[in-house]
């Protein structure tokens, strides 16, 4: 018998004609509407630098990641630094390696688009396994602390300049 492979989702550049459905990803995953307005304020200020989709074989729209722009004061400000937020999976799809494949590919994306450094805040149990590292961001003055900011080097410009201070986008100011 021959086997057909599953087919796999495609992870692609976001488009105008997909915001409204990601405002609902966004909102069915978090469960309240503060991160759909993020990105809708991120957008409008040219914040960010990388958004994706995650689309199944049916198109349906199943995962969503964000990186918006860190400015790094001082000798920091050379480097090209962004923050991982919003990501989220549609909730009857989690947990099933969707996430996973488009931090992985986004994270590739950014590499290869010469960045030099990621910052998320997040869960310390998920974030590691893509090489984020709270120790790294200790190296990062910020309005974040703790064990949840965690940071990635994508050059090894990054930590040489450490230890660093940043400023995020402004919408991260109003967000709870
Ligand atoms: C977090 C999220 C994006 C992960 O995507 P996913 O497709 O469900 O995750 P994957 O299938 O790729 O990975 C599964 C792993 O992530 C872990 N994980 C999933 N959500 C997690 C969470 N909120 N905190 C900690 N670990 C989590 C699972 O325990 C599992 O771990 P294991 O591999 O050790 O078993 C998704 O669960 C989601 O949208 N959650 C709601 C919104 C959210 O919390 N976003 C992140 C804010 S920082």
């Amino acid at each position: 018998m021959t086997r057909h492979p599953v087919p796999e989702p495609v992870i692609r550049p976001v488009a105008e004609a997909d915001h409204a459905e990601i405002s609902m990803l966004l909102a069915a995953a978090f469960g309240q509407d503060a991160e759909a307005r993020l990105v809708t304020e991120l957008r409008a200020c040219g914040a960010l630098v990388l958004e994706q989709v995650s689309v199944d074989p049916d198109g349906t729209l199943e995962g969503y990641v964000a990186f918006s722009r860190v400015t790094g004061a001082g000798a920091a400000h050379r480097l090209a630094i962004s923050c991982l937020a919003p990501v989220a999976v549609r909730p009857d799809r989690q947990r099933s390696g969707v996430g996973t494949q488009l931090i992985e590919a986004t994270l590739a994306q950014l590499r290869a688009n010469g960045e030099d450094l990621v910052l998320v805040l997040g869960p310390p149990s998920y974030y590691p396994r893509f090489g984020f590292d709270a120790a790294l961001a200790g190296k990062v003055a910020a309005p974040f602390a703790g064990t949840a900011f965690q940071a990635l080097a994508l050059s090894e410009a990054a930590p040489a300049a450490m230890p660093i201070e940043v400023d995020f986008a402004t919408p991260f100011q109003a967000f709870d």
